[in-house]
């Protein structure tokens, strides 16, 4: 029987391009988990979207002098394409300004506040004295109380990164015209979260499978709860859907609230969109489908905290079954920051390089357990010598030589113990590569599949085929043989982390299927009459038992073979470099 995985990956804020910090956390590892489960068989929904409400996107648009749907959909539809490029395959990739999304977020409020764990609270908020209008949070300015930045907004601390309330600020002041807001008494929805901390302390407690860090510092926040207001003094988001809220245009359900959500309403609009509107329970009600949730560190608190406690609230909708978090990337050194452009965004990374080589640095030199760096240095060492020097070169050489010699997948005589060996550790990664991607050990899994490519290359060392084939055709032929077939097996092996790379190779292999799918852009209709973009779903997708060593059979045809990567020149480091300091 397929296991139902539920693969949700954090939404990108839709305030700008993506940069490499942000795919290494939620972006490459959630793919190569996906592939890995639809490769198996299992039944994968991958979901998720822009996350387009809140003070980043408001922040953003009013910057730039534009509306917030008009910031929003620029840069949702800039991100759908670097994440489409990247070869991200997720069934759904929506954003949170659908129809659908406001309908189900608006549905579990509801319901959370008919079963009494959202409550009203007065608490002060701010007013404009020269208008008598609400003052929005963020735009409110004044110094933060926690790290002292002078221009702290009354949503968050652009400095220290910490959340705030208006009424936190030292020295508040109008960013609007410079007065300084009154505050008087609001009313404000607030989440009980108290009321779950027993039960969410006994589930964390469970959690064994969790990466330490998740699961000890989820223990750490629960032993101290406390209700969470889920409401803001915001005219971008989803309105409170309550009787008197409805219609005001001054309150909105907080962002964390509304986006945790869209793992559920994305799910809902897949199924939707294909036809089938009730199948989204599989991966939602069916107590043996398993959620992975994937995200950076900073995310943490939202998915084991937030997130269960609305769907124990809610009552009939699955638990998260693990939480893979990230630790940050740095650049060169130093944070990716966008502001002071210290940043490498996706787009233009891969107008230069090819996807497979950064989805590669990113699972074997990327943040899994500790924070790591991303220098050009090590890009460019790790795809010569290992993407092109170990794994490239395997390939090439087998198949050249069986291409140019046989005209194919050549006859092999009677396997040795040596060819025996080989096939049989070849084969045993289809435990061992497994083994490691299904705890979320990418990092172990792309190093596992490498050692294998390795010891192939060494078995073609040591028997030289090319030396051979003058003196005895038959056993070149035996070798050739055996290493298209420990070829093939790694290329399943790979295909999670090197789709694109992985789906030429199964072609040079003279296959015509889709080994590795790649995600379509589509415009969608929702029945309130908007539409809005989609990325998800193509050939290929539908889950298939291919994770089993190859059985390819000589006498095959191949095709002339191409490289699969390109070597990188030296003078590239120096060139990013200077890139990257503003110089070019
Ligand atoms: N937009 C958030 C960020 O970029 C992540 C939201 S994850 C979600 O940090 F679950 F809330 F959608
Ligand atoms: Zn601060």
């Amino acid at each position: 029987m397929p296991d139902h995985i539920l693969v949700a990956v954090a939404w990108p804020y839709a305030n700008g391009p993506r940069h490499l910090g942000h795919v290494a956390g939620f972006g490459v590892p959630s793919d190569v988990f996906a592939r890995y489960h639809r490769l198996r068989g299992n039944r994968v929904l991958m979901v998720s979207g822009t996350d387009e409400h809140g003070a980043p996107i408001t922040y953003g648009a009013d910057s730039e002098g534009i509306s917030a749907q008009e910031f929003a959909d620029r840069n949702n539809e800039i991100i759908v394409k670097e994440l489409q490029a990247l070869g991200l395959a997720y069934d759904i990739f929506t954003r949170t300004t659908t129809c659908n999304h406001e309908r189900v977020v608006q549905d579990l409020f509801r319901r959370l506040y008919e079963a009494g764990y959202i409550k009203p609270q007065t608490v002060l908020g701010a007013f404009s004295p020269s208008t008598g209008r609400t003052l929005p949070d963020r735009y409110v300015e004044g110094t933060c109380p926690i790290c002292g930045f002078p221009e702290a907004r009354g949503d968050q601390c652009d400095n220290c990164g910490n959340q705030l309330d208006a009424t936190d600020l030292i020295n508040p002041r109008s960013r609007l015209n410079g007065e300084v807001p009154e505050f008087k008494q609001a009313e404000h929805f607030y989440f009980e979260l108290p009321a779950f901390a027993e039960e969410l302390e006994r589930w964390v407690g469970r959690q064994t499978h969790w990466r330490p860090n998740v699961r000890n510092f989820t223990l750490r926040l629960l032993e101290d709860l406390k209700p969470r207001p889920i409401t803001r003094d915001l005219d971008w988001g989803v309105p409170i859907p309550l009787p008197g809220w409805q219609e005001r245009p001054d309150k909105r359900i907080y962002v964390w609230f509304d986006a945790v959500m869209g793992y559920l309403s994305a799910s809902i609009e897949w199924a939707h969109n294909r036809g089938t509107p009730e199948t989204w329970q599989e991966w939602w009600r069916n107590p043996a489908a398993r959620g992975y949730y994937f995200m950076g560190k900073d995310n943490i608190t939202f998915h084991t905290v937030m997130w269960p406690a609305i769907l124990l609230g809610v009552g009939d909708l699955n638990l998260p079954y693990d939480v893979v978090s990230t630790e940050f990337l740095t650049l060169e050194g130093k944070q990716f920051s966008t502001s002071r452009r210290h940043v490498i965004e996706v787009s233009d990374f891969l107008s230069r390089y090819d996807p497979d080589p950064l989805r590669y640095y990113l699972i074997s030199a990327g943040p899994e357990t500790s924070d790591s760096d991303f220098t050009w240095a090590e890009f460019l060492r790790r795809n010569n010598d290992e993407l092109v020097g170990t794994w490239g070169n395997l390939v090439h050489r087998t198949l050249v030589n069986a291409q140019r010699n046989f005209g194919g997948v050549p006859e092999p005589g009677q396997l040795s113990e040596r060819d025996q060996r080989v096939l049989n550790e070849v084969e045993a990664g289809f435990d061992s590569v497994a083994e490691l991607l299904e705890a979320a050990r990418f990092k172990a899994a792309l190093v596992e599949a490498m050692r294998l490519a390795a010891l192939v290359n060494q078995y073609l060392g040591e028997e030289q085929p090319w030396h051979t084939l003058k003196s005895d055709q038959r056993r070149a032929a035996t070798t050739l043989f055996v290493a298209v077939r420990c070829v093939d097996s790694l290329k399943t092996l790979l295909t999670p982390f090197l789709p694109f790379t992985c789906q030429r190779l199964h072609e040079l292999l003279g296959y015509e299927d889709v080994l590795a799918p790649q995600p379509q852009l589509s415009e969608q209709l929702e029945q309130c009459g908007r539409s809005h973009l989609v990325l998800g779903g193509g050939a290929g997708y539908e889950e298939q038992d291919r994770w089993q060593p190859s059985r390819i059979e000589s006498g095959r045809r191949l095709p002339v073979p191409q490289p699969l990567f390109k070597k990188l020149e030296p003078k590239i480091v120096a060139a990013e470099l200077t890139r990257l300091a503003g110089g070019d």
